[in-house]
Order: structure tokens, then sequence, then C-alpha cells
């Protein structure tokens, strides 16, 4: 069980309680705090009535036989069901009054811009689910999507959802061993992607890192290609077709067929304990649901909002709260190419101004990296068009959370601290903006249906301030389903510490008020930037380089980024230690994972704490980055004099 702890701050700004104002309560959907615990209290005794409520004011084509069908740890949701997603984001908007509303008001790094009408992002999907079902798409076959931050991303997705294939998004930042791994797993025989996209200046090439990938992975029939960067890329003529020339050879009218709610909408793969990262498979009628009802009471979305979600459609935040969750209510969105400093830090509070924004939604480490940019930034604009912002993806330390308060919010806006997870779909611990008291740091109550608890090892329930693990103990719409083409390791990774409830993978602690505070994963995973990467998946990396007999990863504090990657390696006996070696091993990580994999540190280490039976022992090399000594018990380790070295190499 982890040790970590929030160290309390004697700051009294951190210890306070923010109450939502009159005003913004009186408009709020859930207004006070009585009416939070009223409907919580309903929706935990019954949250099948609750969950049922929110799908019905999604569109059906048929209405579903029974709610749930739970055979632990395998769930059914809105079971006989049928309904298409990509209506649900997009027809039923656009064949109504919002259809000249705007769905997406989209700005490239460079500072072009593009508005999709809601009736105008209908016309894209429908042109290009006809270009993937003239290609030969079905429904169930898998689609593999590399692309930046452009609406085609989202118009990709929403297509594959209206035929019924399955996509998997890949992060752009991912390398070309990455999407070979995910090209065998989901067993994807279709590739969307761009020649590139921009980032900090510069064009970030990605159809040639297709390219690199499927000369190992031959059996992808069919590469679309978005032309938008005009970089030169090779086009293998039977294989590839530009979008453009696509989308222009069919009618922009498609019928939607009607998929059974449990028809499998995406896989996304995430990090876990092993070197091979795990495709979490979520399902239509539930994962909608999910996305559409936290939407509409965590983030109090409005036909009046204009929501801004930051993080990247390659991660589960881009998947909810860019495109299913925001087109599932209907509202206008502003989306993002590129790096938020580009040309300097004042680059997201400009368009905020521009856009008149009123819900924004992004990271603690962009928010450290802004306090360090300083205060004039966000002061050059004009703000007040916020109502509401809020954080996702890992805690948000005392400090970000007052800045991002103070110098974002005005001092007015609520903060919505969500915790959750790709595997949980969507939100499920958060304050409700209207009725929730703040504090800074806390993640504070569960949502609606999820009966969220903190169990210690034998499974009793922990008291106050005491740390455990984090369960969720009753099944909810937006879960996974499985890893794809893995129960057992599904059935081992989450639902096997406490029979029949879900674990989290993360330590937590409630204070006396209930108030849940995360303290961090607890397996060998580690969040970088919020970027969830697993040691044993660098590790592995490490490894695959000729001249590493062994690496041991772990992740150390560091205030920009919550955590950094710290890499001890072993090198085989005819390699010898080099500034040279350093810098190729680094990049090595970046060339089979992506450039965020990249160790920040990495130790040429001449042995490894070992236990007697072999394993490496981490927490002893945790310490030793962090402190710089060892404190703790090491009456296991088998040869102390390797402490001694690793404790000269990081003095160095
Ligand atoms: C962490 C991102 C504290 C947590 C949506 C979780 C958080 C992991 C919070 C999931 C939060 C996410 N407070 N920790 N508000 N939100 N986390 O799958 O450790 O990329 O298990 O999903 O991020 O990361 P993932």
């Amino acid at each position: 069980m982890s040790s970590k702890k929030i160290t309390p701050s004697h700051d009294h700004d951190h210890d306070k309680v923010h109450k939502p104002s009159k005003e913004f309560s009186a408009k709020a959907r859930i207004p006070s705090m009585a009416a939070y615990k009223k409907l919580y209290k309903q929706s935990i005794e019954k949250p099948e009535k609750f969950w049922a409520g929110e799908a019905k004011e999604l569109t059906w084509r048929k209405k579903w036989q029974s709610v749930l069908e739970w055979k632990a740890p395998f769930a059914k949701w809105f079971l006989g069901g049928k309904l298409n997603v990509c209506e649900n984001c997009v027809d039923r908007h656009a064949e109504g009054p919002r259809r000249n509303k705007a769905a997406i008001i989209w700005e490239g790094e460079p500072g072009d811009k593009r508005v999709l009408t809601y009736g105008q992002l209908k016309r894209e999907v429908c042109r290009f689910a006809n270009v993937l079902e003239k290609k030969g798409v079905k429904s169930g076959d898998r689609v593999l999507v590399y692309m930046p931050m452009i609406p085609e991303a989202a118009i990709a997705m929403l297509a594959c959802a209206r035929i019924g294939a399955v996509h998997n998004v890949v992060f752009g930042g991912f390398a070309a061993e990455a999407i070979v791994d995910r090209l065998e797993d989901s067993g994807a025989t279709t590739v969307i992607t761009a020649d590139g996209g921009w980032r900090r200046g510069k064009v970030v090439a990605l159809k040639p890192v297709v390219d690199e990938a499927l000369a190992k992975y031959k059996h992808v029939q069919r590469v679309i290609v978005v032309n938008r960067c005009g970089n030169e890329v090779k086009m293998e003529a039977k294989r590839d077709a530009w979008w453009h020339d696509e989308v222009a050879a069919v009618p922009a009218k498609h019928k939607a067929k009607a998929f059974d709610s449990e028809h499998p909408l995406f896989v996304l793969y995430t990090s876990g304990s092993t070197g091979k990262p795990k495709g979490i498979l979520h399902t239509s009628g539930g994962y909608l649901t999910g996305t559409y009802a936290t939407c509409k009471y965590v983030f109090d979305m409005r036909d009046e909002d204009v929501f801004w979600c930051t993080a990247d459609v390659g991660w589960i935040t881009g998947h909810s709260y860019i495109v299913y969750g925001p087109l599932a209510n209907g509202v206008t969105q502003v989306m993002y190419e590129g790096a938020p400093n580009h040309p300097d830090f004042g680059r997201f509070w400009k368009m905020i101004e521009e856009y008149g924004v009123s819900i924004f939604y992004t990271a603690p480490t962009a928010i450290r990296a802004f306090i360090k940019a300083g205060d004039h930034f966000p002061a050059a604009s004009d703000l007040s068009s916020l109502r509401l912002l809020g954080s996702v993806g890992e805690p948000i330390n005392p400090e970000a959370w007052n800045w991002y308060h103070k110098h974002i919010g005005g001092g007015k806006c609520p903060i919505v601290d969500t915790w959750w997870q790709t595997e949980t779909g969507a939100i499920l611990i958060t304050p409700l903006p209207g009725a929730t008291p703040l504090k800074a740091g806390t993640a504070t109550l569960p949502f609606f249906g999820i009966d969220a608890a903190i169990l210690d090892d034998a499974g009793k329930e922990c008291k106050p301030d005491q740390d455990g693990r984090l369960v969720i103990r009753k099944p909810w719409p937006s879960m996974l389903r499985t890893i794809y083409g893995d129960k057992e390791r599904y059935a081992k990774t989450y639902w096997s510490d406490y029979p029949g409830i879900y674990t989290a993978g993360d330590g937590a602690r409630r204070d006396k008020d209930g108030n849940f505070w995360i303290i961090g994963r607890l397996d060998d995973v580690l969040n970088v930037s919020g970027h969830r990467l697993g040691t044993a998946e660098i590790e592995s990396a490490l490894v695959s380089h000729p001249a590493v007999a062994e690496a041991a990863v772990i992740g150390r504090p560091d205030d920009l980024k919550g955590q950094a990657v710290a890499a001890f390696v072993m090198l085989k006996g005819n390699f010898t230690e080099s500034e040279d070696l350093r810098a190729e091993l680094r990049n090595h990580v970046g060339k089979v994972i992506g450039a965020i994999a990249k160790p920040d540190d990495l130790y040429f280490a001449p042995g490894l704490p070992k236990t007697r039976s072999g394993k490496i022992m981490r927490r002893l090399l945790k310490e030793l980055v962090t402190t710089g000594t060892i404190s703790g018990n090491v009456t296991t380790l088998e040869d102390f004099s390797v402490i001694e070295n690793l404790q000269r190499q990081i003095s160095k």
C-alpha cells in the first residue's frame, strides 16, 4: 500500500472551503448539497432507475428490455436497446434548431480557423462514412486513427461510430513501434492519418511514422490521409488515398444503421503494470449515457455555453469530453491543434477571449507550466466569459488550484476536479459546481450512481483519513467491458482484489466530510504530465537496445510534470558508459514508445538493488532519487554495495 501523503499545508488559503456562489447555484441543475445528497441517495439505492432516466434523454431506435445484466465482472447495459452513437452526437442536432449552431470552432496552431456547424459536421461525417463503406470497412472492423488535433480526427471517429466500425485512436506523439503493437493487438486493417500536424511552429510528420509501422505490420489494406501541412509524403498507389479526393467523390448523405447497445464503440490502449498496453474496450449505449450525463451535471452544460477541453483526442479525455459527451449535449466547443505556448503562453487566454469560452477543462501539469510562465499572460486577456473551470488527469496541488481559481477564474468560477480513468469512460468522482463546497486538492464526492469507497487490504472500509485502495462497488454504464481479446487479464487486473468490486489502482483517503483525496497510483504506472506510462513499458524499451542488460524505471516527483521518469540501466559487459550512450538510450525510448516516455534522468548502474529472490527493489531506487539516501528496511537486499554505488552516481 502506498505511503505517499499529500503534504498537509499550513497556508490558510489551502484549507479554505469555497462554497458555490448564490448566482451560480441559482442557475445550476443541482443547486445545493441537499439536492445532491437526495439524488445521490436515490441513485445508489436504485442505480438502474437513475441511469435509465439519463439514457432516456438520448435517441434510441429501439428501447432496451433490461437496464443492466451483471454477471460480475461482466456488465451489459440497456440490453436489447438499439441506437446509433453518431446520430446522437450529430444528426439529432443537425435536424433541429441547432442545425446552424457551431459544433466545433477550430483553430490551427499557425492561426488558421474553421467553424463546423452541426449541419456541416453532419455532412462531413456522412461523406466520410460513405468513404469508409465504399472502401469496404464494415461494422466491427477496427480502424486505427493517428491524427493531429484537426476536425477530421473527430469526423473520423464519428464516421466509424456511424457505420459500427471500432476506432482505435493512437496519440500522435507515439512512435511507429507503438502503432505496430496496437495494430497487432487490435487486428486493424484500416488507418486514418494526416501528412502531419503543427506543434510549436514545426510540422510533426505523421504519415511517415505510419509507413514505418506498416513496413512491419502487413495487414492494413487502406490508409486515408488528410492533407494538413503539405509536408512531403509517399503514397502507395493501391493502399493509400487522400481524404479530400475520397470525400469529393461521395454524397453528403448517409443513412445510419442502428446498433446494439453493447456494440463495441472503441478500443483505447492504456498503460498497465506489464510491458504490454491494455486495449480498453468501450461499448455504445452505456458509454454514451455516462459521458452525456456527466457533461450535463458536472459541467452543467447549457445551449449557450462554449466548452473547451484542451486534451488530445488520443487520450480518453479527448474521446469523452471533446467528441462524445459535449456533442451528445449539442454544445459549441473549441478545438485547438497546437501547443499551449505557441507563439507564447498567452495562446489559450487569447482564444478564451476570442471565442467567449465559458467552460474550460485542462490538466494540472498545464496549469503549473502557466504559473511558471507568469501571471502577465492571462492578465493580458479578458477572461470574463468563463463561468466554470475543470481539472483532470492527476491530483491538483493546492498552489495550482489557487492560481487557477484566481488568475483564470477571476475568483468567481468553481473548479471541478474530476477523477476518472480510461477504464471508467466518464467522470466518477467530482464536485457538482452549483452544490459541492470545494477544497483545493480533493475531487470531493462520487457522481450519481457511483458507489465509490476506500478499502484496506482486508477489504474493510477505511476510517476517515486512513489511506487505502479506491474501489467502485457497483457497475456503471460507461465502465470498460473488457481488455480487448483478454478477458482473464480484465478480470485479474480490475476485479480480483475484492470479488465483484472494481479496483481503480489508485490510493486514496476520505476526510471527515467524506471527500475523496486521491494520492496516486499503487501499481507500477507513472503519471507524467497527466499521461499514463507503465514503468515496465519503458524498461522493456530500454532492454530492447543492444547495449542494455537490465533496466529499472521509477517515477520521481517533479514540480512541473507531477512525475518525471528516472531510469537505471545496467550495461552489457562490452559496452562502456558515456554521455553519447546516455543520449542514445533516451532517444531509443523516444523511438520505441514516443517522446513523452523519454527518461528525464538516466543513471548507469553497475548493479541494481535486488531481493535475494532476484526482484528489483524499485522502492529503494525511488527513495534514493527522491532523498539521496536510504533510510528504510534493507535487510532483504542481496548486496548493499550496489546501493553505495548508486548513491555515488546520483550525487554526481
Ligand atoms: C489519475 C485520465 C487525481 C489517477 C482521465 C487515475 C487523477 C489516472 C485525477 C487515470 C484527478 C485522473 N485527481 N488523480 N482528478 N484524474 N487521475 O486513464 O491516477 O489517462 O488512475 O485517465 O489518472 O489516467 P487516464
